[in-house]
Formats: C-alpha cells, structure tokens, sequence
C-alpha cells in the first residue's frame, strides 16, 4: 500500500527528473532486494515490506548494512589467515618437514586443527532445505529433506540467479556437450584407480539418496550420514530381510565356495534391476541400486563377508550373547572400520597430503564439536564424479564396454573378487576437475545434475565459494586456465558472478598435478569430515571399547585398512589400493616442484 503510494510520487518526481527517486525506481520498488543477494560474510538476508531489506551480521564479525564492514578482532583474524592454496601447497611438499612430524605430537595437534577449521564450516544443526530458505522448526526437524548451505535464489527475481547475468541460462545439453563430455580420457594426475571411484560411488551412495518421487530436494537416508544403510537397508524391514537371524549374520549365498550376497529369491528385497531379471539372479543388497555395476556388487560382497567374519569372532568372545546384540554390535564395527579406511586411506589419497591422516575421535574431545550430520544438497551435487569412469573396463586381459559391464549380473561371480579388486586396483580413473572427461554413457548424470540444481535455484559458484571463505573469481580467465573453456563459458554465461555451482566445481582450473581444484577440497572437506566425525560411534559415550564387544572388536576398529578389508575375506591377497601401482604412474611426480604462481 505505502509502497505504491511511494512508487506514483516517485514517477511524478521522475517527471520532474527528482535523481533521488530514479536510484530507488529501479532496485527497490520492482525488485525483491535479497535478489541482489546483498549478504556478505555469512550474514542473513531479511525481507521488510516489499522494498527493503536488512541483513543480520549477528555473530558474523562484520557490521554494516551488508556485513561488510570488520571488527577489530576479525581484521586482525583475516590478516593472519594463510590462504587456502598457501596452506595446500605446504601440505603437498615438503616430504623431509612431514616426515618429522608425522612421528610427533605435532600430528595430532594439526590433525585437530584440520578437523575444527573444515568442520566449523558447517551449520550444526543444520538450518535451511529446499522448502525453507529461513530457519524453520519444520527445516530442523523433517529428516527428509537434504539441508543446503546457502538458501535458495528468491523465486522473484529479474533473472534465474539472482540479479546479474541473462535472463536465461545456457541449456544444459549444450554445455555438457561443449565443456563436460570427455574427448580423450585423461587419467587422474594423483593417480587415483577404479578401486578408489567405486569405492567413493559406494560409500557415498548411503547417504545420497535422492528421493525424487517425493519431490525434488528430498532424501531417503534419514541417517544423514555413515549408517551403513547400503550394507542393511535404509528401513528395519528391509535389515531384517537381509539378516541370517543366527549369530548376527547377514543371509549369503556360496558361488563356487565363495560367500556372495542372497538372492532376492532368498532375501525379498526389492533392487532395482532391468525388466526380466529373475529374483533367483537378482543379488540383495542394502543399497537398492547396487546390482547395477559389479564394482558396486564387489564392494557389497566384501562388506557382507567382513560383517560375518566380525561375528564370527564376537561370537567366540560373548558366547552368551544373542543374534541381536550381535547383530547391533557388529554393525557398529563396521560403522567404525569404514570411517577409519574413509580417513586414513580414501581422504589421504585424495587428498594428497603428507601430513599423515588420524582417525582419532579423541582429537575433538577438549573442543566445541557438535556429534550429528545433515546431508547438504550442495555436498551431493559436488560429489558428482562421474569423470572418474573410464570408457571400458579391463579384467583379467578381457576389455569390457559399457554395454557388457553395466547391470551384467554375472561379471561378479565369473570373475570373483579377487580378479576385480586386482583389476580395478591397476586400472586408472579419470580426472575429475579441469573439464571435458566425462565418458558420453554418464554424461547425461550432469545434465541431470545442472537441470536438478537449476529447479532448486542454487546460488551461483562464487556465493559459495565466499561461504567457504575463498575469494570470488573476477573472471572466467581467472577461473579457468584453458582458453577454450574460459571463452565458452564467457560466450555462455557472460558474467563469472552466474556461473552456477556444479559447472563452476568441474572446469575450475585444477591445482598443479591433482585431481580437481581448489573449490571442490575447499568445499567438499568440510561437508566430508563433518559427517565423518560427526557420527554418534566418534562422541565420549560411544568411543569406548564396549561399544564395539570389548578390546578384540576395539581393535578391529582402530586397526582396520583396504587391504585388511580384502585380504580378510579372500583366499590370496591381489593388488590392492585407492591408487594405481607406482610403475604404471609414469606421470606422477613430474610436477611435484611445479608451482603455480597464482595459486599462492
Ligand atoms: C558407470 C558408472 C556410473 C553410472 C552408470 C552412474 C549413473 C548415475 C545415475 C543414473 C544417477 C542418477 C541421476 C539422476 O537421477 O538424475 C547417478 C547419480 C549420482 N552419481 Fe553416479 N554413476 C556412475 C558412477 C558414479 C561414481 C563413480 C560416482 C562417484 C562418487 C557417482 C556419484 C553419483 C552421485 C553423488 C549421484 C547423486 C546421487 C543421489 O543424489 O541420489 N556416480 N549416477
Ligand atoms: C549493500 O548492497 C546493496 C545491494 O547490492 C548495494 O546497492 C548497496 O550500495 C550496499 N551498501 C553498502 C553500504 O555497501
Ligand atoms: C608421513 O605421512 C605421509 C602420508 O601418509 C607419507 O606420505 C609419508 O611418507 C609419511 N612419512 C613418514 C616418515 O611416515
Ligand atoms: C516431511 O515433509 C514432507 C513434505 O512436506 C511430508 O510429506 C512428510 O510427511 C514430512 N515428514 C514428517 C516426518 O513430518
Ligand atoms: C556379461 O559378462 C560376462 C562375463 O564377463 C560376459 O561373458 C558377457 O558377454 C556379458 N554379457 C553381456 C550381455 O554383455
């Protein structure tokens, strides 16, 4: 009502060309003000009347009517804060410096210092969803929603993101097509194996689970983290499926002497698998999917068969104990031994670092951590590596395409698992980062990434990096280092402040002889290591060796690797590792002394 008033005063100023009232034509009286995402540092944007807005820098260290402006203290903090590619650079070099402190105390101390800084990136509780782009009790409380960091894009604005760029975004077919799909497959320079990426697939596959029929933003993992939910079902009904109900054990069947998962004949679960695939073929698994890629149904079958083992020997230590409390008990160890190989090998490998990893819950014991995990909908959209397939898949001298491999029921059991873990472990993945590597067969995942994150109005890539307190890009030539790319996406999107997440993520330029860039470790550490630690197993009450059925199951927590996983639970011990063996690496180290000038 006063709005309008106002707005006819002003266009009669505008008549009389009153300058004051031309300023505020154009960014308040049409325009829902938080479009312009005014917010710096953290701070809230807030809606009062239709033209105005205020932003809440409460506790964010800034003031200003944009938190722009820093506190004493927070200057000081900003001055002394090394940047993030200065602190990766020593964490990646140095060898003779992390060989010292990898034997001291020293270790702990950074290791700690790794999880607070990375976790302190990450609201605990969670607050906004796809729904609520304010907090809301229905926000914290509805488990079946992924949380986001940042709220979404207003729905009101003049354009999709926000205020800047066209009034319409590039087609998303067009740029997987011009800068995602891959034109010759370029190997992962840290030399990551298909070990390593279905090892990320399945891990991660437990708690992004996106449950589109309920609508978009929506989950099925109500654990929202490290439940093992692919190991036993997302539900009591379908763990009870799979259970044996003697011992603890999880039901199997024997192929040529060799445990594998039951048959959906066996255990009534439903998998997704083509049109005419018989229960009797069909293998049941926790995770409903896994049936569709034998790296997927390798790993399925390993962890099926450390399970049953783990109860084996918590049997012969609580004789008393019944299926139940063996069950539970053992479920718990596998939780542990899963977080311990995710730190200690997986987030090492990719991580490139020579500081020596430590799962060590205790770390966190003296500070201000909060236990609990909310799955962000940004951390699924970045965990999209589908780069790191490859455009055929070699075993034991066959090369198999897509075709053959790709929901093939029988390439598990005629190879066995110790033929997969060999081959997958000496077969490279792919480049995630630097653009152009995405096989064709999985290229239209991204499509379906970029259409997804479009409906759910993301805010562009530098909002994000500046949540994750980077440095917004100034240009795509500063953002990509490939002329090629840099221009298409200049010709695309015409203003880096539009770039949109998930594209900004892959064609970032990558950092010197690693798998990505800067942006997805930046991003993607603190969403990982949160959930990681943030598990209820890590908390004073839990991390104790009762929890997990006394000093034996303790042990086997703590002492727990890849190999250990495999060779456990084989009959010989094939090559095994997240990377490919050190002779075939005939790229890697090259690089080592390169550094990027720019980077620092
Ligand atoms: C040949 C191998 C693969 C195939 C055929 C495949 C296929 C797919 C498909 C069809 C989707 C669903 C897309 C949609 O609903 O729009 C998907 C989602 C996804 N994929 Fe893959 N993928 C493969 C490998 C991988 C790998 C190695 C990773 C590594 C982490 C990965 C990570 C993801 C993630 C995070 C999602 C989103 C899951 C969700 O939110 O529910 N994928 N993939
Ligand atoms: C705050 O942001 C708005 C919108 O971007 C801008 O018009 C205004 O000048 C900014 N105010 C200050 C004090 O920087
Ligand atoms: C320190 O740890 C890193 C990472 O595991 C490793 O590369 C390096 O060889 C270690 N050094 C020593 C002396 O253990
Ligand atoms: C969560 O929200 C969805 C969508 O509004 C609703 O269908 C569902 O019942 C809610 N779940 C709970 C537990 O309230
Ligand atoms: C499935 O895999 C088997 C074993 O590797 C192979 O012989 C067969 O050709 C594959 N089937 C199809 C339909 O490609």
């Amino acid at each position: 009502m006063r709005s309008s008033v106002l707005g006819s005063v002003c266009a009669l100023l505008l008549l009389l060309r009153e300058p004051a009232c031309r300023g505020d034509e154009v960014t308040s009286s049409t325009v829902n003000p938080c479009c312009y995402l005014p917010c710096q540092h953290w701070g809230v944007c807030v809606r009062y009347g239709d033209d105005r807005y205020e932003c809440d820098c409460t506790r964010t260290g800034y003031y200003g009517q944009n938190c722009t402006v820093p506190e004493f203290w927070t200057r000081v903090r900003e001055f002394l804060r090394p940047s993030p590619n200065v602190v990766h650079y020593i964490l990646t070099h140095f060898r003779w410096l992390w060989d010292i402190i990898n034997h001291t105390l020293l270790r702990e101390v950074l290791m700690r210092l790794v999880l607070t800084v990375r976790s302190n990136l990450i609201p605990s509780p969670p607050t906004y969803n796809s729904r609520y782009g304010y907090l809301s009790w229905e926000s914290y409380y509805n488990l079946s929603y992924y949380t986001r960091i940042l709220p979404p894009v207003p729905n009101d604005c003049p354009t999709p993101l926000g205020v800047k760029g066209k009034a319409g975004l590039p087609d998303p077919e067009l740029l997987v097509e011009r800068l995602l799909r891959r034109r010759t497959f370029r190997p992962d320079p840290q030399g990551s194996n298909l070990m390593f990426a279905f090892f990320a697939q399945h891990f991660t596959h437990q708690f992004f689970k996106t449950y589109n029929r309920m609508g978009l933003g929506y989950t099925k993992a109500l654990a929202h983290g490290v439940d093992a939910g692919h190991i036993y079902g997302d539900s009591l009904e379908r763990q009870l499926h799979l259970r044996l109900h003697r011992d603890g054990k999880l039901k199997y069947q024997l192929i040529d002497g060799e445990m594998y998962p039951p048959s959906v004949a066996d255990a009534p679960v439903k998998m997704s698998y083509p049109p005419g695939v018989p229960p009797e073929v069909q293998m049941a698994i926790g995770q409903e999917v896994y049936g569709l890629l034998p790296g997927l149904g390798m790993y399925a079958t390993l962890w099926l068969r450390e399970h049953n083992r783990v109860c084996d020997i918590l049997k012969v230590e609580h004789p008393t104990w019944d299926d139940e409390q063996l069950f539970q008990t053992t479920r718990l160890v596998i939780i542990g031994e899963t977080i311990k190989i995710v730190i200690e090998e997986y987030v090492q490998h990719l991580s490139g670092y020579m500081l020596q990893l430590k799962f060590d819950p205790t770390l966190l014991f003296n500070t201000h951590f909060q236990y609990g995990n909310r799955i962000a909908l940004e951390f699924s959209q970045l965990y999209h590596w589908h780069p790191l397939m490859p455009d055929s898949f070699f075993i034991n001298g066959d090369e198999l395409s897509y075709t053959q491999f790709l929901f093939n029921t029988s390439v598990l059991t005629h190879y066995g698992i110790e033929k997969l873990v060999d081959a997958f472990s000496r077969q490279a993945a792919g480049q995630i980062g630097g653009g152009q590597n995405i096989n064709s067969v999985v290229a239209k995942v991204a499509v379906g990434a970029i259409k997804e994150s479009r409906e759910l109005r993301l805010q562009p890539f530098n909002e994000y990096r500046k949540r994750f307190n980077l440095k917004p890009y100034t240009s795509f030539r500063q953002f990509s280092d490939n002329e090629e790319i840099a221009h298409a996406l200049e010709e695309l999107y015409g203003d880096i402040d539009t770039l949109e997440f998930y594209p900004g993520l892959l064609l970032e330029k990558t950092r010197v002889g690693a798998i990505f860039g800067e942006s997805m470790v930046e991003m993607g550490a603190p969403f990982s290591l949160k959930g990681l630690m943030g598990n209820p197993i890590c908390s004073p009450d839990y991390w104790k060796p009762s929890t997990f059925g006394g000093k034996v199951g303790f042990d086997i927590v703590n002492s727990a690797t890849l190999k250990k996983l495999v060779c456990l639970n084989t009959r010989t011990c094939p090559y095994v590792a997240f990377s490919v063996p050190k002779e075939d690496q005939s790229q890697r180290g090259k690089d080592d002394n390169e550094v990027r000038t720019d980077e620092l």
